[in-house]
């Protein structure tokens, strides 16, 4: 089964590069009223979150966050929401926030705002790989793919520390099999406070998604002067980590950022960066969870 939607990835791949490449706007040679740049979209957005195959269940618990031996029936309005585990998907985060996650690239495309996708906190890589094969389908390959992760177990996790680990080389294997490992997508290995300090580049979107107060700080304090102004920021878990929150209110009180979050969903929020502000060192605060550890 995995097979053929794989193989159905690939024809699809193959269609929208044709299309792209050769210039011809309308879906030659494909039924009328067939968009394949949708559809493609569509399984790639169903084929990430781990949407495609009910069986597979959603985790209940368990030894290491999300044992086998104890899934719970696959449950769309859950899905919907990330407001689940996927046991075999490649993105926890749903389908609400790739939605997202499409619509800050497409604002991103519209509006000119030059820069590349950025996520801090990738685990699987669902929600890269998804962006990656947007900007692809969009004739944007050029805006790079960075890809930020500790990816070795964060002891901050506990419980489900086993789950919520993945190697980089795991992480590489999922865009390959999707056909989206390319020169323009970029690896970052290690905590953020060793990684972010000596990116270069600039981010059209900037996305978070890594739990707690030390995580976003470094986030932050790095990558938000990477941001140019229309360049959207996306915190993945800020409605429902209070320790996300707090560090969302520091910095946007200490930095006097005049934005204000619109929410996504239960757990996430975004805002459009509207003024560049110098980030003032001085509020750093010491390290109280990720980098204590
Ligand atoms: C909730 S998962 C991310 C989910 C992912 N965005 C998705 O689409 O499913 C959180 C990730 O953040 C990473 N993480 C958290 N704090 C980190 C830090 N300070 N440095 C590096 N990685 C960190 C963890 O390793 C983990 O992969």
């Amino acid at each position: 089964m995995t097979h053929c939607m794989l193989a159905a990835v690939s024809l699809l791949i193959g269609c929208g590069a044709l299309r792209m490449s050769s210039g011809i706007s309308s879906n030659h040679g494909v039924s009328p009223g067939i968009d394949l740049e949708e559809k493609y979209l569509h399984l790639v957005e169903m084929a990430v979150t781990g949407s495609l195959i009910d069986e597979a269940g959603r985790c209940n618990g368990g030894e290491g966050g999300c044992a086998l031996n104890k899934l719970a029936p696959y449950d769309k309005s859950l899905r919907e929401l990330g407001n689940d585990w996927p046991p075999f998907g490649h993105t926890m985060v749903g389908h609400v926030r790739l939605h997202n996650i499409r619509f800050a690239l497409q604002d991103v495309i519209d509006h000119n705002v030059s820069g590349d996708f950025a996520e801090l906190g990738v685990w699987r890589g669902g929600t890269c790989i998804y962006a990656k094969a947007f900007l692809d389908i969009k004739g944007q390959a050029s805006r790079r793919v960075h890809v930020f992760d500790a990816f070795e177990k964060i002891p901050g996790y506990g419980g489900n520390s086993d789950f919520l680990m993945n190697s980089e080389a795991d992480v590489k294997h999922n865009f390959d099999k999707y056909q989206v490992f390319d020169d323009h997508v970029h690896f970052y290995k290690g905590l953020f406070k060793d990684t972010v300090p000596s990116f270069q580049g600039q981010l059209a979107v900037l996305r978070i998604d890594s739990n707690f107060y030390d995580s976003y700080q470094d986030a932050l304090y790095y990558l938000y002067p990477k941001v140019p102004v229309g360049g959207i920021v996306i915190f993945d878990d800020v409605m429902s980590h209070a320790a996300v929150m707090q560090c969302w209110k520091d910095f946007k009180n200490d930095q006097g950022l005049p934005e204000d979050l619109t929410r996504i969903d239960h757990h996430s929020a975004w805002f459009r960066k509207t003024v560049a502000i110098d980030v003032d060192f001085k509020h750093f605060k010491p390290p109280r969870d990720a980098n204590k550890l």
